[in-house]
């Protein structure tokens, strides 16, 4: 099935805060459930899925403190790192999400705050061994990933630290019926050579 493709970057009007403020519960439930955890296509023959993904992080990580960046509604990442043993945060830019994550587990709420990765965050530097951004900079400008979000992620990492950033890839904007909602959405795509050389170039500078 050929999907279509739009032309240009999205101009973040919102609608996606929007998405995920009205389906926050009906998030904590597919994700919960796995329903949309396994990967159509990937850039890997390794990577499935969600649990490949987070497998995958911890393989890299030698130290346990990590942010997720755009946690989600459940903020399931950040629940399964904290029982086992990681010393976990997360931030989501929409109350709603948080405010599911905190009532599916109270017992991360004081890991979990509401932060938009459009702006700088309140963290001090050199906070994280790691941090994972995994489906989130598909709803943000790419002038603004290249000026605000990766400079900031990269601020909060330490030196040696892993950034896991998943993506949606290619070039413009990927529009789609998702039955699982039973909407329509609309996806910010990013090419992965210039994501490296962008997070290339913050790196020499740090
Ligand atoms: C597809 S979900 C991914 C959730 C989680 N990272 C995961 O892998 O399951 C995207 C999340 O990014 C959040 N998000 C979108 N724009 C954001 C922004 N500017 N700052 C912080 N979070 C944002 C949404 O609220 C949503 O919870």
């Amino acid at each position: 099935m050929s999907l279509p493709i739009a032309q240009g970057s999205i101009t973040l009007d919102y609608s996606d805060q929007k998405f995920y403020a009205r389906y926050a519960d009906r998030y904590a439930e597919v994700s919960h459930q796995f329903l949309q955890s396994i990967y159509i296509e990937s850039s890997h023959p390794k990577l499935t899925g969600d649990l490949d993904l987070i497998a995958h992080l911890k393989s890299l990580v030698r130290s346990k403190r990590g942010l997720d960046a755009g946690c989600g509604a459940g903020a399931d990442d950040v629940y399964n790192l904290c029982s086992n043993g990681y010393d976990m945060f997360g931030i989501d830019a929409i109350t709603e999400t948080i405010d599911t994550a905190i009532r599916l587990h109270p017992e991360i709420a004081d890991r979990l705050s509401i932060a938009d990765l459009r702006e700088g965050l309140t963290f001090p530097d050199s906070s994280f061994d790691f941090v994972a951004c995994n489906g989130v900079i598909q709803h943000i400008e790419p002038e603004v990933v290249k000026k605000v979000t990766l400079p900031e992620l990269c601020r909060v990492l330490k030196r040696d630290g892993v950034l896991q950033l998943m993506f949606k890839n290619g070039s413009g904007v990927l529009t789609i019926f998702d039955k699982d909602y039973g909407t329509e959405r609309a996806f910010q795509l990013y090419d992965e050579q210039e994501l490296l050389l962008w997070w290339a170039i913050l790196d020499l500078n740090q």
